[in-house]
């Protein structure tokens, strides 16, 4: 993954034998192998570049937040600089890690506007231990879910009948584990601190994505390893990044089994999966949406993950609104395969297309696996964890596998191995999918200025044209920091499903499908909460792409915005620099 290993950052050269480094990483299905880098807070100064300032995301303070202790990364400590005590002036300065009002949970609401139940069972605050890993005795693989054999769909299905015939005021049973993705998303929490204010703490849409999920996950496999009174028990991952995955796992989809779901879209039972699945059907033929699955994940794991920033989403601070920005993943396929999942005929999708029901099909947690699977890949490839002490102590709490409430920190998730799991090897042909140029070094047709045009609603196609802050950047300055196309105030109802692709120097985007550089990605917003008007960000990493592009030294970036759904209101489109970029 050059972009993230690599100093030169698109030859074929450093491409192909960074593959060949990960190859070698993943090739011995060790169950110990680490998955990356354990980090510690660090609080040293850095060596601040101050040629490329970062202005990515800067309303939450990432500006000095976030710069990169180059030394400490050439000696391996992963460093990255983060001291409260460091950045005077700063409002963001002070420790501002989240943590929900657990002890005090309240309804939810659906998209509807209607309140929903799914608070735990109460606990006070004497009731709650910290709960830290500690070495596991031993490590379970997670077995992709298209590979199972019988002995493991038997003891899986074993488990979830189980927590499924357990009352719903067992925490550990199948409705109350559904029931904490609903709390933690549709509104049951508020935010530690700044329940007075109802500011609430949703795990979506900001970088406690990962983490939260990884906890979340962690906790239901161990519930179900206690089920069936076996620790080497592991969930099954839906491999939808690699074709054999590409559908519905099977077994989940045999409507006597305690896997099953009927909330599920009737017609996608046995098609291929669309990794791109905006809510029609595509009418390419399944070879091709493979093959468009394949050029997405690269797009996803490579070129738009080549930051903290840009693969975990923007930072969520304690005291900030909701939803400030998803990363790579979470925007597609995440979301997408929650969209493609779910039921069309219900109101909202139900179950896996509304974030309020998805803990109800047990498939969410197949998918969920995959998503996670991610993140161990992205940190094999080189991919380096944030290391901003507001990250590493936001805290989530859950029931564990005695029913017991614990409180979690992201801090302790971050080494797979410590958690007593590893995903079991399989290939990842997404790897050799990097997708093409259709032009390079085009002529850019005058367009208007994002000053011309925003404030808009996108009801069509938009085009226009983005100055750079500079044309040129030498080789170190895009070493330590990403290029990216911010697109700002986008104003969306986060109960509707929302969905608009963005193409840079394509004035004609019929013309570049998946598999060309140009598409360079989505917004999508899978409904959550209640209907109700929220602000985000979403930024694109560009580096890469202007260079495939033969663009690298043009003044400007010519900017498509096409709408695939509701519609949205944008305020700006920027180019900006994200230091947060890891290269060593
Ligand atoms: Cu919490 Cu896939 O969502």
């Amino acid at each position: 993954m050059a972009s993230l290993t690599m100093p030169t950052l698109s030859s074929n050269l450093a491409y192909s034998s960074s593959i060949a480094h990960f190859i070698s990483l993943a090739k011995p299905a060790h169950p110990n192998r680490k998955t990356g880098p354990k980090f510690t807070c660090n609080s040293t100064k850095g060596d601040q570049n101050s040629s490329d300032h970062d202005t990515a995301g800067s309303k939450n303070g990432e500006t000095s937040l976030l710069k990169l202790d180059r030394r400490n990364v050439l000696l391996g400590i992963g460093g990255g600089l983060y001291g409260a005590s460091t950045f005077g002036g700063n409002p963001s300065a002070f420790a501002a890690p989240l943590s929900p009002t657990f002890t005090a949970c309240h309804d939810a609401t659906d998209p509807d506007s209607k309140e929903i139940d799914c608070c735990p069972p109460s606990a006070t605050a004497a009731d709650i231990t910290d709960f830290v890993p500690t070495a596991p005795s031993v490590i379970a693989t997670r077995p992709a879910a298209q590979l199972v054999d019988s002995t493991y769909l038997k003891k899986y299905k074993t488990a979830i009948e189980k927590m499924r015939n357990l009352s719903s005021d067992d925490p550990r049973s199948f409705t109350a584990q559904a029931n904490v993705h609903c709390a933690y998303c549709n509104g049951g929490y508020y935010q530690d601190g700044y329940a007075d204010s109802q500011l609430l703490l949703d795990v979506h849409n900001s970088w406690l994505f990962f983490p939260f999920h990884r906890w979340y996950l962690y906790f239901f496999e161990k519930i179900c390893q206690n089920m069936v009174d076996d620790d080497t028990f592991a969930l099954p991952f839906w491999n939808w990044d690699n074709p054999p995955g590409m559908f519905l796992p099977t077994i989940f989809n045999d409507s006597s089994s305690p896997l099953y779901d009927s909330l599920r879209n009737p017609s996608h039972l046995s098609t291929v999966l669309d990794l791109s699945y905006e809510g029609t059907d595509s009418t390419d033929s399944t070879i091709t949406v493979i093959k468009n699955n394949l050029y997405l994940m690269y797009k996803q794991m490579v070129t738009q993950s080549t930051t903290p920033l840009s693969f975990f989403g923007k930072t969520f601070r304690a005291g900030e609104t909701s939803d400030p920005g998803a990363g790579s993943i979470e925007t597609s396929p995440h979301s997408n395969v929650h969209r493609w999942t779910g039921d069309p005929n219900e109101s909202h999708g139900e179950d896996m297309g509304s974030f309020y029901s998805a803990g109800r099909d047990p498939v969410f947690y197949c998918h969920h696996a995959n998503v996670d699977r991610m993140w161990s890949l992205w940190n094999s490839l080189g991919g380096q964890n944030f290391t901003d002490s507001d990250w590493l102590n936001s805290s989530f709490y859950f029931y564990n596998e005695q029913a017991k409430p614990v409180k979690v920190y992201v801090k302790d998730c971050l080494d797979t191995s410590v958690l007593g799991y590893t995903y079991q090897t399989v290939d990842i042909p997404w790897l050799n999918s990097k997708p093409s140029p259709r032009r390079t070094a085009i002529e850019l047709p005058t367009a208007p200025t994002p000053s011309q045009v925003f404030p808009t609603t996108l009801e069509k196609t938009i085009t226009v044209l983005v100055k750079r802050p500079k044309k040129k950047r030498t080789k170190k300055e895009k070493q330590r920091a990403e290029e990216v196309l911010e697109i700002s105030g986008i104003q969306y109802n986060i109960g509707e499903f929302v969905k608009f692709d963005v193409y840079i120097n394509e004035d004609t985007p019929d013309e570049s499908g998946p598999e060309k550089t140009e598409l360079v990605g989505s917004f999508i917003n899978v409904p959550h909460g209640h209907s109700m008007i929220s602000t985000t960000t979403k930024t694109f990493a560009i580096s890469e792409v202007l260079q495939e592009l033969g663009a690298d030294e043009f003044e400007s970036v010519l900017v498509t915005l096409v709408p695939k759904s509701s519609t949205v209101t944008i305020s700006g489109v920027k180019i900006k620099y994200d230091s947060t970029k890891v290269s060593a």
